[in-house]
């Protein structure tokens, strides 16, 4: 215990942010678009079998999701956003859910929050990380797929994400991953550790 991964158990999935768990055991939030990697990410992270669905179909986790770790604290898998061709319904009641949660959640302690190494962040990121900042709410940018760039490539990606989005901004904290490569994994579970304790 303590060391490498984090050893999970899935709690539950639900459609109504009024459901989640009221124990108020601390909870880490893991949140970005659509086939950014969220999932992935809770699974490489977490011991043993895939606790996490993973899809390359965008849309696939449309609950809030949670595990618990060490019967001590939970994460929270947010549905994605972004995706273009997600029935406007949806997307409302994404919004419904996410927000209700984030809003009125006594247990959150942490944001991780994942960005495509290949991709720009865009107007609706934006949204969600101002709400993170300006609830002062320690938050970890995750530069996701690293794998798919050159280490240069990747190198002027994190440059680039430092200056958008972690600006100098005191609460924040960013870092590369890989689920191919494990790079990461362990400054990852690292922070979730630290923000829960
Ligand atoms: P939603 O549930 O739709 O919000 O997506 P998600 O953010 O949970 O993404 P998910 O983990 O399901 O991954 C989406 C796709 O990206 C899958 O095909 C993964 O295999 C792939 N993927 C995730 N992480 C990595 C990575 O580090 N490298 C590479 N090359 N592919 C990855
Ligand atoms: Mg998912």
């Amino acid at each position: 215990m303590g060391r490498g991964l984090l050893s999970a158990a899935y709690v539950t999935s639900v459609f109504d942010h009024a459901k989640a768990p009221s124990d108020r055991r601390p909870t880490v939030a893991f949140a970005g678009r659509s086939n950014v990697g969220k999932s992935t990410l809770i699974n490489g992270i977490t011991e043993g079998k895939s606790i996490a669905r993973v899809s390359s179909t965008p849309g696939k986790t449309q609950s809030l999701n949670f595990y618990i770790v060490e019967d001590r604290f939970y994460l929270v898998d947010l549905p994605g956003y972004g995706y273009a061709k997600v029935p406007v319904e949806i997307k409302k009641s994404w919004g419904k859910l996410v927000e209700g949660y984030l809003t009125t959640s006594p247990s959150l302690r942490g944001m991780v929050f994942l960005i495509d190494c290949r991709r720009e962040v865009q107007p609706d990121d934006k949204m969600l990380l101002n709400w993170v900042t300006s609830r002062r709410l320690p938050f970890l940018i995750v530069v996701t797929k690293a794998d798919k760039l050159t280490r240069n490539q990747l190198e002027q990606a994190l440059r680039s994400f430092r200056e958008v989005v972690l600006r100098d901004d005191d609460n924040g904290e960013l870092t590369a991953f890989s689920s191919r490569t494990k790079l990461g994994h362990e400054e990852v579970v690292r922070w979730v550790r630290q923000v829960v304790a």
